[in-house]
């Protein structure tokens, strides 16, 4: 019998691109075939004619993200016309602050999932074709993260790693607390199996995750040694011999602390790539915003940051036209570009989330100051990081080998200890170990250099 064939479309933040793993997982082991699998950043979504189901994981955190879901929902409405059977689901956050609303604007939608229940989704799909009757499951009782070695990983030797979810901060635009919830953190033994069973699979670098991840709060020592707040539970994983590399993303300044820096300076296996959003340069707008700290006192972070571990590469997150924000606000987001110097930016225009605390105050900038305001960042920043990359050049760095070059066989790639990638002519026998690499020039974000 031919298998059920299964397409996935995931946007959004790295939690959704490892969720999407383990519900394809999931499936296969239950005899679902995985044809497609693709992420945001994929051109259009060209299902093969054969889909049978077409799952999209969801994004709420910007409404650009939610428009995308929209408008693909309307051309698999268009396809279903022609092949009434096919299936479509969706899972995420979306799903969260929508619920059964959803149902009633898009006809077309059979299944939705939360994001305490991806387990479930294999049921779902065999109940809607036994009994073509549409389906959802939105509860608030299981955590959010599943660890299971039926993950289908797209990563190679990278795996992701979630090790909390939801966040206790109340960032006014902010739709997390929404559709994620109040923070859970797994066990710290919890994580340190799993991260030992993907260093067992030949997995050398892996990325923990959580909204706020730097708030972890785990219970409980492991083998005799403690792993219950961040710096602890990083320490006890760069234990584990078989990593090579420990990255970490979403911190919030407020818990950016001395402990923090300390133990990423003495593990030379955690990155030294730090992403820590700032979200905006003037202080009026960082208490609008409830970000907890003001502009000196996130620099002063910066500064201790950079003092006890001058490697470090920061990175950050920049909104622009949040409400109220004037030109004086938007001349201090751009004044801590140039100050604080970042290696890049993710800049964002403001836009109102339902049901958040900012959704109440008006969003009065209007669209043509936020994409002014937003190009004159991104142009400051492109310079900067311009400037900082131009500064590696004719440097001897290390980088771990990750692959071989897509466009090159002869070619590596190796990736830095910020996370830079470098590609370079060598033999596949250095794959999985550390090399220096003479770095000689720069092609768009992409470095080449050679073996010293
Ligand atoms: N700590 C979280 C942040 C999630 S949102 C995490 O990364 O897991 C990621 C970024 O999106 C935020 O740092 C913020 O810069 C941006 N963002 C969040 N809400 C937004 C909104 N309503 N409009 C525009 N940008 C937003
Ligand atoms: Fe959102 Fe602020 Fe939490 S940006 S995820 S509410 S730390």
């Amino acid at each position: 019998m031919n298998k059920t064939k299964v397409a996935f479309h995931t946007f959004g933040c790295q939690m959704n691109l490892y969720d999407t793993e383990v519900a394809q997982g999931l499936l296969a082991n239950q005899g679902y075939e995985i044809t497609s699998t693709m992420d945001d950043g994929a051109p259009d979504l060209r299902l093969p004619n054969e889909t049978d189901v077409v799952i999209m994981n969801t994004c709420s955190v910007r409404e650009h993200a939610e428009e995308r879901v929209f408008g693909r929902l309307g051309m698999l409405g268009k396809a279903k016309k022609s092949k009434p059977e096919m299936i479509i689901g969706l899972m995420g956050c979306m799903v969260e602050e929508h619920r059964e609303k959803l149902f009633r604007r898009f006809p077309q939608l059979d299944i939705m999932v939360g994001t305490r229940n991806i387990k479930e989704l294999p049921a779902l799909i065999d109940e809607v074709r036994r009994t073509r009757k549409r389906v959802s499951r939105i509860k608030q009782d299981g955590i959010g993260i599943e660890y299971t070695d039926l993950i289908q990983r797209q990563g190679g030797n990278h795996a992701w790693l979630p090790v909390m979810t939801g966040c206790n901060k109340v960032c006014t635009f902010c739709i997390v607390p929404i559709t994620r919830g109040a923070e859970v953190s797994m066990t710290a033994r919890e994580i340190y199996r799993e991260a030992a069973r993907l260093a067992g699979e030949g997995v050398t670098w892996i990325t923990l995750l959580g909204q706020n991840v730097n708030s972890y709060d785990g219970a409980g020592p492991v083998a005799g040694v403690s792993g219950s707040n961040f710096p602890e539970l990083l320490d006890m994983l760069c234990q584990i011999e078989g990593l090579k590399r420990i990255s970490f993303t979403t911190s919030h300044p407020h818990d950016a602390t001395e402990e923090l820096y300390k133990v990423i300076a003495r593990n030379p296996k955690i990155s030294r790539r730090f992403h820590l959003p700032l979200q905006s340069g003037s202080d009026k707008v960082l208490k609008r915003m409830k970000r907890l700290h003001t502009f000196d006192e996130y620099a002063e972070k910066i500064r201790l940051m950079r003092e006890l571990i001058p490697d470090i590469s920061i990175t950050t997150d920049i909104i622009t036209g949040f409400c109220g924000e004037t030109d004086e606000d938007h001349a201090a987001s751009l004044r801590a570009l140039e100050l604080l110097r970042y290696d890049s930016a993710y800049i964002f225009r403001y836009s109102v989330r339902p049901g958040t605390p900012a959704s109440k105050l008006a969003d009065d900038v209007p669209i043509t100051i936020k994409e002014k305001r937003n190009a004159e960042l991104l142009g400051l920043q492109r310079q900067v990081t311009q400037e900082n990359n131009q500064s590696l050049i004719g440097q001897t760095v290390e980088v771990f080998v990750e692959d071989t070059s897509s466009k090159n066989a002869a070619e590596l790639v190796g990736i830095t200890h910020q996370e830079k990638k470098v590609i370079f002519p060598g033999e596949k026998t250095l794959l999985g170990s550390f090399q220096k690499i003479r770095v000689e020039a720069l092609k768009f974000e992409t470095f080449t250099g050679s073996l010293t």
